[in-house]
């Protein structure tokens, strides 16, 4: 069954609202592209979004705010980042900075990185949509992965139409190209990806940007590395072992499904019920639990490699083999 297209008038906004509350998925314009929205407060929400997408792999996603004081509190802003707040906010810009220690947003919409990726969307939908909801909304561009990004509600339609619960229809995106993402973690900022927004418009603001990916993305192993690059901000410290049946006792043990062997110091379930959607959003919050110099280790459960499972067992591969501490 195929999503309801909505023109987006106030009841519209209000269902879609109550939608989002809900952990469910709603399509809708911004001024950039249309984007994938949902409750990036909530773990299981976000996995919604990875698993419509049918990425293999756990991609950061943006958060919108409806204001730049709402995401101040996610975030840790610096000086830079309120100067283009200031002047690129409503607007397709996004600001990549340091989660704050008691950040509410997703683990899992940062994909295990310390950092998040924040903008204040300039469509009225968009911004209707964000008050409406009370919460900010974690969204990629509306495609599945590998496709275009949408610009029109019937482009959405045709690439995710039968996995998500709704679309809002606000005609086309004035902007059509994504936004402007720069890393402000980083001194000099880096350009990450080229937008709505000029580079050089960034520069008169801030001075000199570096174009290339994010350092901290390449250290969690997010991105292709270069020569030269230092080891990882994204696997715990802890050794992790993977597809362990029989976990030792001075390990902490990372389960799934109903079958759980005994014998570990410690035991966490990342889905008792063995759903994969559950297990992906319950992921990063269990490794960060289970990290402790309590254990030795984390030992794994094995993981099914469909579905979610795919992204799931690449961010435990790389938590794995990165050893290089
Ligand atoms: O215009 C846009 O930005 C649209 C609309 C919907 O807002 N969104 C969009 O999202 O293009 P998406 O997921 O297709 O692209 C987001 C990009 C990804 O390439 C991701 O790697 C990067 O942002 N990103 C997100 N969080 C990041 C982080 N914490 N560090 C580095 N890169 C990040
Ligand atoms: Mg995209």
């Amino acid at each position: 069954m195929s999503a309801p297209i909505r023109a987006a008038d106030p009841a519209a906004v209000e269902e879609a609202a109550r939608t989002l509350r809900a952990g469910g998925l709603v399509a809708f314009p911004t001024e950039t592209v249309y984007g994938l929205g949902a409750d990036a407060t909530s773990d299981r929400a976000v996995a919604r979004i990875f698993e419509a997408k049918g990425r293999p792999e756990f991609n950061p996603l943006i958060v919108h705010g409806d204001t730049a004081s709402i995401l101040m509190r996610l975030v840790r802003f610096t000086s830079r980042a309120a100067s283009l707040a200031g002047m690129f906010w409503p607007g397709p810009l996004t600001l990549v900075l340091a989660r704050t220690d008691d950040c509410p947003i997703s683990r899992l919409a940062s994909a295990g990185l310390p950092t998040l990726a924040v903008r204040v969307p300039k469509h009225p939908v968009a911004l209707a949509l964000i008050a409406a909801t009370g919460r900010p909304l974690a969204a990629p561009s509306a495609n599945r992965s590998g496709a275009l990004s949408p610009t029109t509600a019937a482009h959405v339609a045709t690439s995710l139409g039968d996995r998500i619960d709704m679309i809002l229809d606000g005609g086309a995106c004035p902007v059509g190209v994504e936004s402007t993402i720069v890393d402000l973690t980083v001194d000099p900022p880096i350009l990450l990806r080229p937008g709505g927004v000029a580079r050089e418009a960034i520069e008169r603001v801030i001075g000199p940007l570096v174009a290339g990916p994010s350092e901290v993305a390449v250290e969690a192993g997010l991105l292709p590395k270069a020569p030269g690059q230092l080891r990882s901000h994204y696997a715990p410290r802890l050794p992790v072992r993977l597809d362990v049946t029989a976990p030792r006792p001075d390990e902490a043990y990372l389960a799934f499904g109903p079958d759980v062997p005994p014998g570990a110091a410690e035991m966490h379930n990342l889905s008792p019920a063995g759903d994969l959607v559950e297990a992906a959003a319950n992921l990063f919050g269990l490794l960060h639990a289970l990290d402790d110099a309590r254990f030795a280790g984390i030992a794994v459960a094995p993981i099914p490699d469909h579905g979610l499972g795919a992204a799931i067992n690449d961010r435990l591969r790389r938590a794995a083999a990165d050893r290089t501490r």
